[in-house]
């Protein structure tokens, strides 16, 4: 019988064909610790799977359309193609940099998904499963485009303040639909949004009560999330708004020219539509996966906050077009850090790139996975806990165990292991924890499989403790005892990196190449390695430093600082990232987007400053963007010397027309903000080359 959400049995030793899914990230924002609970869940769930010789595929891709990220592309002077191909450059550095291993990452911007897209749509239009009617929506006049909600901002019709965007009040937390905002003004062009009508189609959810009722109570679903359906099915099903009007980045809806697939339509329809570029590279039986009456196995790991999507649309979308539905649906909770949500602030909120810089990947992996368990709970990165936990384990007890044996066996034994293991029923005892760790990682209960395999290293380093190894081999006489004792810890400590090479599997890399074996399965924890020779001992990993851990939360308030200035206007409230601080001094008139987007920001090197004569105010600056040479006067002279800025990045607004001054020529304006006279501060992108800012870059 296939897994399900609740309920499985790995002993089972028949080769299961798994396709296994993360959600698709959005093709607007970079990953941050949030999005890697997911990804590192779903990797460690898939590395054990293949390791037990499971045909499994874990696909992803870019969420690629909508409006926040046609927005985006506009505010940067970029196509929405652009955009995505450079986002998705981004995620998948990320993800490798993380050793999270999709046999394929593709995009929702794709021949395969508008093909499945289309499909899916036409079956359940020509089975009546979609309805048309017109609605009345808040429309940009001036932008001639329909405002989603979180687009619209005004005054909180509860507190006033000023400012707020879509349906709640980040100041006083009340909640209202947008049409209550006061002085509501489109956030993309500042106008003042109109209603207007247009025809809009629906996908009738309803059609599929009974099937629906019938699945989320049959074992795909974990027991709180089938809950939380069943009170959705009680406030009723509604019908789903699966139309965008024109413009919109996305795909068209067959039958239309200026009607688009809405985002969420086409999204979880990108799982079909990578896994389908994969067997199509790959030769894999595609249909076998998904065709109605699969006997394949299709797990979606998703977070909390789009339940409603995988376990209501979803499996009714792809019930109505005569495809299989999924085996389970497993969701987990939000990521706190320090016990509070990420704060972009507090320098918590942390992007997966700004923590690579600093730290080991495996930490985090290693620290996930102790934490992670098969519920919906939020999961809390507590950086001193953190920090402590895998010292503690994996260096303290893991790592620890080989290098208190390596040295002897290379030094002593001619780099070989013994001929025979010298406490068999110890080993046995290690090969006959392998069921129970493997039925925890099959239930998502990785917490407990750290656990039991922790206190493995514990025996093993009792174990050593006891023998002592250091002092037996300064007697005489007692060098076989050394040898045994030695030959034994590594084959412990390879067991242990055997059950923990889902979580860790650079390190079980670096083990298998120190212990010269080809592989590492599952299965080779119940033979012992003798007479073996190895290789030698380098060190597997650092303790974590608490100055490295500052460091991140340093990085990441610092690129608050650089972020601050951009115009809020397109956020995406990317659903951690509502922390944005509220400026103090009022904000001067609202310029449209167009005028916004006119204005072409650069970085650029400072390659000479100097004091202009007569001048009390002004330095002139020589700024080199890339090949062309500017000159600039800047109003910064009671906050710089100028020696102090030879050399520096900063941002200059690139396309301003030169204006004669009375000391010359400006070309242009470097950007400054402060209260003035010595609080005057240049922008100063942060990292200087090493973060791969260049004169002449862009700045978004
Ligand atoms: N694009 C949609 C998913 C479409 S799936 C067909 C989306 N993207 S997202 O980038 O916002 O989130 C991607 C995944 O990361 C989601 O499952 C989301 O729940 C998860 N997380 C995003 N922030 C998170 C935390 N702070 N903590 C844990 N998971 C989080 O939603
Ligand atoms: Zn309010």
């Amino acid at each position: 019988m296939a897994t399900q959400a609740n309920s499985t049995t790995v002993q089972n030793n028949s080769k299961r064909k798994i396709l296994v899914t993360s959600a698709l990230p959005y093709a607007n924002g970079s990953i941050h610790l949030g999005h890697l609970v997911e990804y590192i869940q779903t990797d460690i769930w898939v590395r054990f799977q293949k390791m037990q010789g499971h045909e499994c595929y874990y696909v992803c891709a870019d969420d690629a359309h909508g409006t926040p990220i046609m927005l985006r592309a506009q505010s940067e002077g970029i196509t929405p193609e652009q955009l995505i191909a450079e986002t998705s450059k981004e995620h998948q550095a990320d993800f490798k940099d993380f050793a999270i291993a999709f046999d394929n990452y593709y995009s929702t911007h794709s021949p395969e998904n508008r093909f499945f897209s289309e499909t899916i749509y036409n079956r359940l239009n020509d089975a009546g499963h979609i309805s048309k009617r017109t609605i009345s929506q808040a429309y940009d006049p001036e932008k001639e485009m329909f405002l989603p909600d979180r687009f619209i901002k005004g005054e909180c019709p509860k507190c006033g303040a000023a400012d707020q965007y879509g349906d709640n009040c980040e100041v006083c937390g009340a909640t209202y639909s947008p049409t209550e905002l006061k002085n509501a003004v489109s956030a993309v062009s500042g106008a003042k949004p109109v209603e207007k009508d247009s025809e809009h189609f629906f996908f009738k959810l309803p059609d599929f009560e009974p099937m629906l009722k019938e699945w989320t109570a049959s074992g795909h679903l974990q027991d709180e999330v089938s809950n939380k359906l069943q009170e959705w099915f009680e406030a009723g099903l509604q019908e789903w708004d699966i139309s965008r009007d024109k413009p919109y980045f996305g795909f068209e809806i067959p039958g239309t020219t200026d009607k688009y697939f809405y985002v969420w339509l086409d999204a979880p329809i990108g799982y079909i539509a990578s896994f389908k570029n994969l067997c199509d590279r790959e030769g894999i039986d595609f249909d076998s996966f998904w065709e109605s009456d699969s006997q394949s196995e299709l797990y979606h790991f998703i977070g909390k906050d789009i339940i409603y999507f995988h376990g209501l649309f979803w499996p009714a979308m792809l019930h109505g077009a005569g495809f299989r539905t999924p085996t389970a649906i497993f969701a987990h909770g939000f990521l706190t850090v320090d016990g509070q949500k990420m704060s972009k602030s507090r320098g918590t909120f942390i992007k997966a790139r700004t923590y690579l810089e600093q730290l080991n990947p495996e930490y985090l992996r290693y620290y996930f996975a102790a934490k992670l368990g098969s519920g919906v709970t939020d999961l809390d990165l507590n950086l001193e806990d953190f920090r402590l936990r895998v010292n503690s384990d994996l260096v303290g007890k893991v790592v620890n165990i080989a290098s208190r044996c390596a040295g002897f066996i290379k030094k002593k034994f001619n780099s070989t292991l013994s001929e025979s293991v010298s406490e068999p029923q110890l080993f046995d005892q290690f090969a006959d924890a392998a069921d129970a760790i493997a039925q925890h990682y099959e239930d998502r209960e990785f917490s407990k499989a750290v656990r039991e395999i922790m206190a493995l290293a514990d025996q093993a380093n009792q174990y050593i403790d006891e023998k002592k190894p250091w002092q037996a081999i300064k007697e005489e006489g007692r060098e076989q005892e050394v040898h045994d004792v030695c030959s034994m810890g590594l084959n412990l400590f390879r067991q242990l990196i055997i059950y923990l090479a889902p979580v860790l599997p650079v390190m079980a890399d670096k083990v298998a190449d120190f212990l010269n074996l080809d592989s590492m399965n599952w299965d080779d924890a119940q033979t012992p390695l003798t007479n073996h020779e190895i290789k030698k001992f380098k060190p597997l990993m650092m303790r974590v430093e608490d100055e490295r851990v500052q460091a991140v939360i340093d990085a990441s308030k610092e690129e608050l600082k650089a972020t601050q200035s951009e115009v809020k206007q397109d956020s995406t409230a990317s659903k951690a990232d509502n922390d944005s601080p509220l400026s103090a001094v009022p904000i001067s008139e609202t310029i449209n987007f167009d005028d916004f987007a006119k204005i072409d920001l650069r970085i650029a090197r400072i390659v000479k400053a100097e004091h202009v004569e007569k001048a009390d105010k002004l330095l002139q600056l020589t700024l080199d963007l890339g090949g062309e040479t500017r000159n600039v006067f800047a109003g910064i002279k009671s906050a710089y010397k100028p020696e102090d800025l030879e050399g520096k990045l900063t941002v200059m607004v690139a396309n301003l027309a030169p204006r004669k001054m009375r000391f010359g020529l400006s070309e242009g304006m470097v950007l400054a903000a402060g209260p003035g006279g010595k609080d005057l501060w240049i922008l100063n992108p942060d990292g200087d080359q090493e973060n791969g800012a260049q004169p002449g870059m862009r700045v978004k």
